[in-house]
């Protein structure tokens, strides 16, 4: 079908090439008669000051602009005698044009924008936030993708190896960037304007993008900042849109371009853009008259009643504010775009009602809410409100939040922002309509018969890279802490997400000054820990061997009514050459052999009560992603159990136990934690119940 239609104009007109070379000194206005013959989609307006805007600084946003008509990009080699196999060259171009990026908040913004080439100017499927409009996860790579984008990049994107968060780089039917540069010394998204060049010579197959601002006179630099020799034949179609992309994530910037210029057939040699007779971005100011203009909305539709609650609220607030006049640090208004409004959230959850609980634990109580703000109306979110009574704790943990709010995975279930209201906390994350894992595991028997050994795997691997890049892959290592079935959560693709990461720290800095509590989940909880009380990775690891386990096994890592433990129970199946043995007898058979066996020597491994004896989430993915049981090394045995001492000092009196504290809807069913006999390190610390720092 998408072939169908280039096909048709092809013959219908032959003249999509008919332009050959086009330049825009701003949109509209001037001598283009206020049309500037783009094709606008997504949220790109154009500006009555001839200033296209593609995205606005609204999160997860995306707009594009495209020049209408196709052109040619792709001819036929002229070389040989009428060899036709594979005899196309990419055609030269140039192209130079002017944009801007202003964050909402300076320094923080996201996440850029990008000159594109695409068979299809709808970008069918793509996606906003680090997919820059362009793909998404599920074509990221495809060769039919045929998208050719040089990208101005402001954030740093794990999942893509981006190289920082100011940078250009060239994607081929990708978002990991096949050649990049930083941009520096030139900010990306200093709100200045910033002239870009790309040229390409399709007989010597090089391509070259470079940028410059207009302090320096806006004159082409004499080197180019990245120079790329790649063929495009390999990318193009015979006919493409040329055009650009930009989008937002949690962070947004606006995107705007000024000015553009294209000729196609010469490198080097596209119209050169004049900056004084481009228009002129204002500085962005303060006061954004379009804000006002939606609280002015916002207040004349919303009854007395709501500005009254928002009234006292502001009372309350400001009193509070009083109280404290240190509370709102200055960087929280730095991630502003983070904070939610407690009455927006009130309103979301209709008044935080019990109908609209999802579920409660260790760490408080989940709602589910619908946003209706007008950036985000309709947007189902889970709002989990945590109290605490130490203020000084939950200073120090809004910090940490902040951070944990960059965090960006596919496997961890997104925080959309905050919202911070005396002693409590509202959290909101994006909404998991299936529920926890801990729910499928352990539900009614119609969930659990859903979950087939390969989702039981996927999951286990999606969780390991989770972990992977919260260990190793961030910007600094993150732990867990509190690695459990019920921290799993599953998207509407019934992909694995961790939930919860970093909450567990708030438990740390307790009520009572001067110790710190060993937090996690019993059968989850790493023996050191007790002895310790240090979080490592090794102990996320730990809790991830237990996960793997129990996911495997489908029974709890500890069941004191049966008095098993699950490791122990699972090592002597091992041991016994009979680990088919330990998979669910529920799946009836029905599974993969060699991932079972890959999956029980890897949970054991984690399982290791030496710390340093167990592996790291590296090793713990490849060897999941390789499904090879022959290639992960055989673990290394347990040393030999202590003698079991009937326990003095109940758990209690040292762990913390959060067993529900997931986002779904589910009877809360704690796990008994008060059998001690049965945990194989219990002796070990049952005296040190609280640990000094
Ligand atoms: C816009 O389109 C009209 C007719 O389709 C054409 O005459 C004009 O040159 C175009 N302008 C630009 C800037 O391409
Ligand atoms: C940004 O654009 C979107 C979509 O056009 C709109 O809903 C939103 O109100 C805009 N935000 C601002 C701050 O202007
Ligand atoms: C045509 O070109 C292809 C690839 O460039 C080559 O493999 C093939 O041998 C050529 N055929 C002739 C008849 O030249
Ligand atoms: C690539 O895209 C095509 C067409 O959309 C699809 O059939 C194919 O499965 C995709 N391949 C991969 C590896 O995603
Ligand atoms: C671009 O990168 C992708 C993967 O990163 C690779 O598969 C592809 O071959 C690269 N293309 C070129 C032309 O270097
Ligand atoms: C690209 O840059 C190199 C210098 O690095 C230069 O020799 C070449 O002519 C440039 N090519 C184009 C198409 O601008």
């Amino acid at each position: 079908m998408s072939l169908l239609a280039p096909v048709l104009l092809l013959l219908l007109a032959c003249n999509f090439a008919a332009a050959q070379e086009f330049t825009y000194s701003g949109f509209g206005g001037g001598g283009g008669g206020g049309n500037p013959n783009l094709t606008l989609n997504g949220v790109t307006e154009l500006r009555p000051d001839g200033i296209l805007r593609l995205t606005n600084d609204t999160s997860r946003l995306m707009g594009h602009a495209f020049y209408p008509s196709p052109l040619r990009l792709l001819t036929p080699s002229v070389s040989g005698s009428g060899n036709r196999t594979n005899g196309y060259t990419a055609s030269s171009f140039s192209t130079a044009f002017a944009f801007a990026i202003v964050p909402e908040y300076p320094r923080l913004g996201g996440h850029g924008f990008a000159f594109v080439a695409a068979a299809d100017r709808c970008l069918p499927g793509a996606l906003p936030s680090q997919y820059l409009g362009l793909l998404s996860a599920a074509d990221l790579g495809n060769a039919t993708n045929h998208v050719f984008a040089v990208e101005f990049d402001t954030v740093k994107d794990f999942e893509f190896g981006d190289i920082d968060d100011n940078h250009v780089a060239v994607d081929l039917n990708s978002l990991v960037s096949n050649a990049s540069a930083p941009a520096a010394p030139i900010n990306l998204k200093s709100g200045d304007t910033v002239l870009a060049w790309v040229d390409y010579d399709g007989d010597a197959k090089l391509l070259n993008v470079s940028i410059a601002t207009t302090s320096d006179g806006g004159k082409k630099p004499s080197a180019p900042l990245i120079s790329f020799r790649v063929d495009l034949a390999g990318i193009f179609r015979e006919q493409m849109y040329v055009g650009f992309s930009a989008s937002t994530g949690l962070l947004a910037s606006s995107h705007y371009l000024m000015g553009w210029s294209f000729k196609l057939g010469a490198a080097g040699a596209a119209p050169p853009l004049d900056v004084s007779s481009l228009p002129r971005l204002p500085r962005p100011s303060t006061a954004d008259d379009g804000r006002n203009k939606t609280t002015v909305v916002l207040a004349s539709v919303f009854s007395a009643f709501v500005a009254l609650v928002a009234l006292a609220a502001a009372g309350a607030y400001a009193a509070y504010r009083f109280k404290n006049r240190d509370v709102i640090e200055p960087w929280e208004l730095d991630y502003g775009p983070h904070r939610f409004k407690y009455p927006e959230l009130k309103r979301a959850t209709r008044g935080f009602r019990d109908r609209e609980l999802l579920g409660s634990g260790g760490f408080g109580k989940v709602y589910r809410g619908v946003l209706q703000g007008n950036n985000n109306a309709g947007n189902v979110v889970a709002v989990k409100r945590v109290s605490h009574e130490s203020r000084q704790g939950l200073r120090e943990f809004v910090a940490e939040i902040a951070s944990i709010g960059r965090l960006r995975h596919r496997n961890l279930v997104q925080l959309q922002g905050w919202c911070r209201r005396r002693g409590d906390l509202l959290l909101v994350y994006d909404f998991m309509p299936n529920g926890s894992l801990d729910m499928h595991l352990f539900g009614d028997g119609l969930r659990a018969a859903r979950l087939t050994w390969a989702l039981r795997y996927k999951i286990l691997r999606n969780v390991a890279s989770a972990l992977l890049y919260l260990h190793e892959e961030w910007e600094h290592v993150v732990l867990h802490r509190d690695v459990k079935a019920s921290n799993v959560l599953l998207d509407g693709d019934m992909a694995g997400r961790l939930g919860d990461f970093g909450l567990a720290k708030l438990y740390e800095h307790g009520a009572n000054p001067g110790t710190t509590r060993v937090v996690g989940t019993l059968g989850y909880l790493a023996p050191e820990l007790t002895r310790t009380g240090k979080a490592t990775t090794a102990a996320d690891v730990f809790a991830f061997g237990a996960l793997v386990l129990e996911v495997v096994a489908g029974r709890r890592p500890i069941e004191p009514r049966e008095e098993l433990v699950l490791s122990d129970w699972a090592w002597e199946r091992y041991a016994a050459g009979e680990e088919e043995k330990v998979v669910d007898a529920r799946l009836d058979g029905a599974f993969d052999a060699e991932e079972a066996a890959v999956a029980v020597k890897v949970g054991l491994w984690c399982s290791h009560p030496v710390p340093a004896a167990r592996p790291t989430m590296r090793e713990v993915a490849r060897y999941l992603d390789g499904g090879d049981a022959a290639e992960v090394p055989p673990p290394p045995p347990p040393p030999p159990l202590p003698p079991v001492r009937s326990g003095g000092v109940g758990y209690d009196d040292f762990v913390y136990s959060f067993p529900s504290s997931s986002f779904e809807r589910a009877p809360v069913e704690p796990h008994s934690q008060t059998s001690v006999a049965t945990f194989p390190f219990s002796s070990l610390s049952m005296r040190s119940s609280h640990v000094s720092v």
